[in-house]
């Protein structure tokens, strides 16, 4: 059967796919400017996280977008609406605090209730509405207790069911792991996505763990000083970052900075002085020759060995100053002759198969022509 080209109950921003759109977003306090520039767009049904380290201005776009904070120029637009004039409570926004913020006297089912008995919603409707939310959260058999009884992780669960309960279209999540444990903030991260999924909302969470984003976003914003720098899957973002800073910022990375020498359509040639033979790259760039750039290697991409490969690009020599081991793979650092240390992450099975190289000797580093990602930026 043919579906209509466009459901009845579908807005124009919904066709659109521009759900949540941020349009030339400012926000000054006095002097400090929190946010430069800001032009998104979130997706209906989109897990969008904002990922930057602390106070590149992620809270205060979020605020912004609950209407807690003005903008001081830009537009906020929420399913087509323009928020400009529209108060936090009625906006179809909730947001969900880094603190949880629950009523230590109400035991979790009250907790949950409070928000729609302040909207008047009657009896039933609260009782039906609360057990759902607790289910989809799984804290029915808990919702006689109070907040203290509960774990860190179930305290968030329930600040989730309260969120959820109200049935915003967007949810705003402020760094909702930063309570939590190390060991269950993993776990948890994956529960939160289940969750979200069988839900019809659309959520923005802010996060300066670069993990926790690319574990649970569909989108990554990359913020550095007010600014979003980079938009893109977590896939993108971590192999094709479009800057030095999200290069270095998501995940480690080696950084040589050099000059196009050759710029072909198929090709490029770069020379640094941080190496002792050419960085080969087997695609074009658009840069001309002579143009400055930076190449990002992963330490993922680093292959380590006991003797420099018979080719005219693409690896170095050194010495082995340092050796992190991480399990099921250990962190080489490599002082190159050039005095630049290169990091290289190898595979314990890697590491087996040659003998692994002890702090102190010499070895060779290498990568192939797919390698390099150039950075202009
Ligand atoms: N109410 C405020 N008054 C003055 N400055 C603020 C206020 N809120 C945030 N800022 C400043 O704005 C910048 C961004 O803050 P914030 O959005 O909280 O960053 P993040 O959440 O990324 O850590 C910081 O320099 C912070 O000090
Ligand atoms: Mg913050």
């Amino acid at each position: 059967m043919n579906e209509p080209a466009s459901m009845p109950h579908e807005s124009r921003a919904e066709r659109a796919g521009h759900f949540v759109q941020m349009v030339g977003v400012v926000k000054k306090f006095g002097e400090t400017v929190a946010v430069r520039h800001v032009d998104l767009s979130v997706k209906k049904g989109e897990l969008f996280a904002l990922l930057g380290s602390s106070g590149c201005g992620k809270s205060t776009l979020l605020r912004m977008l609950a209407g807690f904070e003005s903008l001081t120029e830009g537009r906020i637009l929420i399913d087509g609406e323009d928020m400009a004039s529209m108060p936090p409570y009625r906006r179809p926004v909730n947001m969900m605090f880094q603190s949880y913020a629950l009523f230590p006297h109400m035991t979790v089912e009250n907790n949950v209730a409070f928000g729609l008995r302040q909207e008047g919603c009657g009896k039933a409707e609260i009782r039906e509405r609360v057990a759902a939310v607790l289910e989809l959260v799984q804290m029915t058999r808990f919702a006689k207790r109070r907040p203290n009884q509960l774990s860190g992780g179930q305290q968030q669960r329930v600040a989730l069911a309260r969120s959820l309960v109200k049935r915003p279209k967007l949810l705003l999540l402020d760094e909702p792991m930063s309570a939590l444990d190390k060991q269950i903030r993993q776990r948890t991260q994956v529960e939160l996505v289940n969750i979200l999924d069988q839900v019809d909302v659309t959520c923005i969470m802010v996060t300066h763990d670069q993990e926790e984003a690319m574990t649970m976003a569909d989108r990554i914003g990359v913020m550095s000083d007010g600014l979003i720098v980079q938009t893109g899957s977590p896939l993108d973002v971590y192999e094709y970052p479009s800057t030095r800073f999200a290069a270095e910022f998501i995940g480690s990375t080696n950084l040589f900075e050099g000059a196009v020498t050759e710029s072909a359509a198929d090709h490029v040639r770069i020379e640094s002085a941080e190496l002792m033979v050419p960085l080969y790259i087997n695609h074009g760039i658009g840069s001309p020759s002579g143009a400055q750039v930076a190449v990002s290697i992963r330490p993922e991409k680093v292959v380590l060995r006991r003797s420099r490969p018979d080719a005219a690009h693409n690896w170095a020599e050194g010495a082995v100053t340092h050796v992190v081991y991480m399990g099921s793979y250990s962190l080489y650092h490599v002082v190159i002759d050039s005095g630049k240390t290169i990091v290289a992450n190898v595979s314990s099975l890697a590491l087996a198969d040659m003998g692994a190289p002890e702090v102190g000797e010499r070895v060779a580093i290498s990568w192939n022509s797919q390698s390099g990602v150039v950075l202009t930026q």
